[in-house]
């Protein structure tokens, strides 16, 4: 098979919604082996493998934006997600859909596999990348492949901060998948809040949705039995909303009450931790749910409380400075008054 064959078979794949686990698997397996090839990096070069601090939050290094592909179920709802989105907008005006990647890393991973399936005329990128190696990488990727006609620009900036210009060439849609489980330390929302804020209503965001949610964990710790509640979610008209009131200010703080233990649903089942549960629809019915990737593994955050250890409420506050970070206040219950 030519390297055009070969991804084209990768894409297929990628884009059959009956592809079973193990033919991910190694379709993934397949796809990681071509885009180390094209971009000729060294996993293990110790420059690669240094995280950058942005100030405003961490990028994370070569290697590791590299072995995102790896997230397999993740990997594989982006590129239908944007599969679709991009259908969607060719499909309700003519010219090329034009689609502005932030965070390429070095493989431009989760737009590759679409240039398989649409012509340079119905396809434009603009691929932002902070981190240089990165970007280089990158650009030999899109070069090895013979893509260069799909790439209108490849700028090495700070997604958070960048200015778009939008006389040029209208976006149509922002992806950006530069994310932890919890929307800890990465840039996922500045970046997000930046572009969004500069782009007309009809902008597609992928993912589309990122919900935090309290949750109860069975006593293994692997499973989600109860809800107790969003926290945070970003979106189109959280972003919007947040953009109104400046730029690196606090989200509004959210306070969610830990019922007594008997009063959950179904106390037997629900005795395991109290955890941070991330939900992503990544666009219209690719979703991740808990376990489908490592960026929606629930973060277990301590015991469900008990007489010996109580607590009332939790108050959340999604912090842009100094880092990206959910900050929790404990809220335990006033001490009964001696008679
Ligand atoms: C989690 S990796 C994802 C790589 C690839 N898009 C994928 O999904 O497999 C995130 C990438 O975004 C880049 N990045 C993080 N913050 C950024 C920022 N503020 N501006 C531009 N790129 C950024 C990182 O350097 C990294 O390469």
């Amino acid at each position: 098979m030519t390297k055009h064959q070969t991804l084209a078979h990768i894409t297929d794949v990628l884009l059959d919604p009956t592809t079973s686990l193990p033919l991910l698997r190694d379709t993934i397996e397949t796809y990681r082996d071509l885009l180390l090839t094209a971009s000729g990096i060294d996993l293990g070069e110790a420059t690669s493998v240094d995280h950058l601090d942005t100030g405003k939050g961490v990028a994370i290094g070569v290697t590791w934006a590299a072995l995102c592909v790896d997230d397999l179920i993740r990997t594989q709802r982006f590129v239908a997600g944007l599969y679709q989105a991009v259908h969607e907008v060719a499909a309700r005006r003519p010219g090329p859909v034009h689609v502005l990647y932030a965070g390429t890393g070095p493989f431009a991973t989760l737009a590759l596999p679409l240039m398989t399936r649409f012509t340079p005329a119905e396809l434009q990128l603009t691929c932002i990348e902070i981190n240089a190696l990165s970007k280089q990488a990158a650009e030999r990727v899109v070069k090895y492949l013979e893509f260069d006609a799909f790439v209108v620009d490849f700028v090495e900036a700070d997604a958070a901060t960048y200015v778009i210009d939008t006389t040029a060439r209208p976006v149509d849609i922002v992806l950006s998948e530069t994310m932890q489980y919890c929307l800890i330390d990465e840039m996922q929302v500045p970046i997000t809040l930046n572009l969004i804020g500069q782009l007309p209503p009809e902008t597609i965001l992928i993912p589309e949705q990122i919900r935090l949610s309290l949750v109860v964990l069975d006593t293994k710790g692997d499973k989600t039995v109860q809800d107790l509640g969003p926290i945070f979610t970003v979106d189109r008209q959280s972003l919007l909303a947040h953009q109104a009131g400046g730029r690196d200010v606090d989200f509004p703080t959210v306070r969610l009450t830990v019922p007594p233990h008997k009063a959950l649903l179904e106390p037997s089942l629900a005795s395991g931790p109290l955890a941070i549960r991330t939900g992503i629809t990544v666009y219209g019915n690719h979703v991740l749910y808990d376990y489908d990737s490592g960026l929606t593994i629930p973060k277990v955050i301590g015991e469900y409380p008990d007489a010996s250890d109580p607590l009332e409420a939790i108050d959340f506050t999604y912090r842009l400075l100094p880092s990206p970070l959910l900050w929790m206040d404990f809220i335990l219950p006033e001490p009964v008054a001696a008679e």
